[in-house]
């Protein structure tokens, strides 16, 4: 060891460099002050312009803090300085505040921690911060960064709703809604088990296949729903599906890419379970059928009664009348000379006349026997000089002259619905004319009677008891065809009646 030694001449010298050497570092510590404080300054400048909030903490209080710091903890600079920093931390977060502070000062933490404070007007706030042990005035100091990520966990919680939000709304769907990537589930909302017995979890990766009745729907449904992603955003169809139980269901299912493109074949299905409301639709049918056929039969049933009625009315009361009249014209020429009896006679003989008239009317009226004899154009030309001269309405008809071989219960149909059409005009239209059309155009059978009246109204028209107009539709409607109705205010009404000629012809062999 070198003991200092006796005050040898090396050593006068030695001491004297030494003495040299302390005003040395003595001039070099002032120098070293004076730049330290051009440092300090320029950290100052840094820390006052930084974009993030910069303190130093010497005893846990602020002995420094930037303006960006002091603002948003919502105090002025110099009421901060002097402040316990632990005051400004919520204080639930105060004890893991520290702890991480701590850590990251002894460097066993790197990654910035965050916390909340309570700033000067009572607002809660997100802090992201670090801190560095540092020499401050001489002392040890924490130097800390801190930045305001309130408005970023504002919005990471925002989202985090709107997640929630989401996946409630997925639940809140009562059909299966699917995410596919590749024909492989990618999600499932929890409907799936009640549509097709599987559990979310249970589908998430496997095929889509699990839910089709074979390997040819599934590829069959792919194909369909792709090429038509290709070009439309959404696309839905009906198709059969299966339960996990095995048992077979109708689906509506939609569909929509995910996305602006179809990259991946990402898409997302909804399915429906429409098997109870097809089944129902189909029961529906079968009743409309059913209740058609039966209409039908009650019109045929209906129309032979009339027929025969007035068949029997007209032989029968038609015959005994005209032998009563014979009789009586017999009975006045041998009474001839008793004046008294004979006018009696030619009393009772127009009185036949009448009855017989009426005889004709009433048995025309249940079934006009032209309609059988002649055909629908003899009849509705009889109909239409009838209604004239009962209504003093003008009536021109224009029935295509070539007649077209109708069934015989179509012509009935078509005669009773025009003479529906012509008892409204009479008793609703207050007309002054009718025009009537008869003509086959495109396939059709098509009947149209126009008046001049008061017009008809949508209201009227679709009117729950406009049996009238209801019975003319299903008259129509048993033959494939419709009825429409279309009127204005004071300009009249037209009926337009089109039946399909493929129903409406006279199939061979019938007479
Ligand atoms: N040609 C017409 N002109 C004006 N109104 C009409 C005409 N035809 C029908 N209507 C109106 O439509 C309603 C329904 O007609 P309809 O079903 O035949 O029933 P109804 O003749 O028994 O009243 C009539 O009550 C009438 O108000
Ligand atoms: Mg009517």
């Amino acid at each position: 060891m070198d003991f200092p030694k006796k005050d040898t001449e090396p050593a006068r010298i030695q001491r004297r460099l030494t003495q040299s050497g302390m005003q040395e570092k003595a001039v070099r510590a002032e120098e070293e002050r004076s730049g330290y404080l051009l440092e300090q300054d320029l950290y100052k400048t840094l820390a006052n312009s930084s974009q993030v909030g910069v303190y130093i903490l010497q005893d846990r209080k602020f002995q420094f803090v930037n303006p960006h710091i002091a603002e948003y903890a919502g105090y002025r600079e110099e009421e901060m300085v002097g402040m316990e920093s632990l005051s400004l931390i919520h204080p639930d977060d105060r004890r893991l505040a520290r702890k991480n502070a701590i850590r990251m000062l002894k460097g066993q933490r790197f990654s910035p921690y965050e916390f909340r404070i309570i700033t000067g007007d009572g607002r809660i706030k997100w802090i992201m911060e670090t801190s560095t042990p540092i020499y401050y005035r001489g002392k040890r100091a924490v130097l800390g960064n801190s930045m305001n990520i309130t408005g970023q966990k504002e919005a990471r919680n925002r989202l985090e709703e709107l997640e929630a939000l989401e996946s409630s709304i997925l639940d809140a769907i009562p059909h299966a809604v699917v995410g596919l990537h590749n024909r492989r589930f990618i999600f499932a909302n929890n409907a799936v088990q009640t549509v097709f017995g599987w559990l979310p979890e249970e589908l998430i990766g496997r095929s889509v296949r699990l839910i089709y009745c074979s390997d040819e729907d599934c590829d069959k449904i792919a194909r369909l729903f792709y090429d038509n992603l290709e070009k439309h955003r959404t696309y839905s169809t009906e198709f059969p599906c299966r339960h996990k139980d095995g048992h077979e269901l109708i689906c509506m299912m939609r569909a929509s890419r995910i996305g602006e493109r179809l990259t991946e074949g990402r898409i997302v299905v909804t399915y429906e379970d429409i098997t109870e409301r097809k089944r129902a639709e189909k029961e529906l049918e079968a009743s409309r059928e059913q209740m058609r056929n039966l209409s039908i039969h009650l019109q045929s049933v209906r129309e032979e009664e009339r027929a025969r009625i007035a068949r029997e009315i007209h032989d029968e009361l038609g015959q005994s009348l005209t032998a009563f009249k014979m009789d009586l014209s017999w009975l006045g020429k041998r009474m001839a000379a008793e004046k008294g009896l004979w006018d009696k006679i030619k009393a009772m003989s127009g009185l036949v006349d009448q009855t017989i008239e009426s005889v004709h009317r009433i048995s025309a009226d249940l079934r006009p026997g032209l309609l059988d004899d002649l055909g629908l154009v003899a009849a509705m030309e009889w109909q239409a000089k009838d209604f004239s001269s009962r209504s003093g309405i003008i009536c021109e008809a224009d029935l295509d002259a070539e007649e077209v071989p109708l069934e015989k219960d179509l012509a009935t149909a078509i005669f009773r619905i025009f003479q529906e059409t012509l008892t409204n005009v009479a008793r609703h239209a207050n007309a002054t004319k009718v025009l009537v059309r008869l003509e086959t155009r495109g396939g059709k059978v098509i009947l149209e009677v126009t008046d001049n009246g008061r017009g008809i109204s949508r209201k009227q028209i679709n009117d729950p008891k406009s049996f009238g107009i209801m019975g003319m539709r299903e008259r129509a409607l048993l033959w494939g065809g419709d009825v429409s109705v279309s009127g204005s205010r004071y300009r009249g009404t037209t009926v337009t009646v089109s039946i399909p000629l493929k129903a409406a012809l006279k199939s061979g062999g019938e007479e």
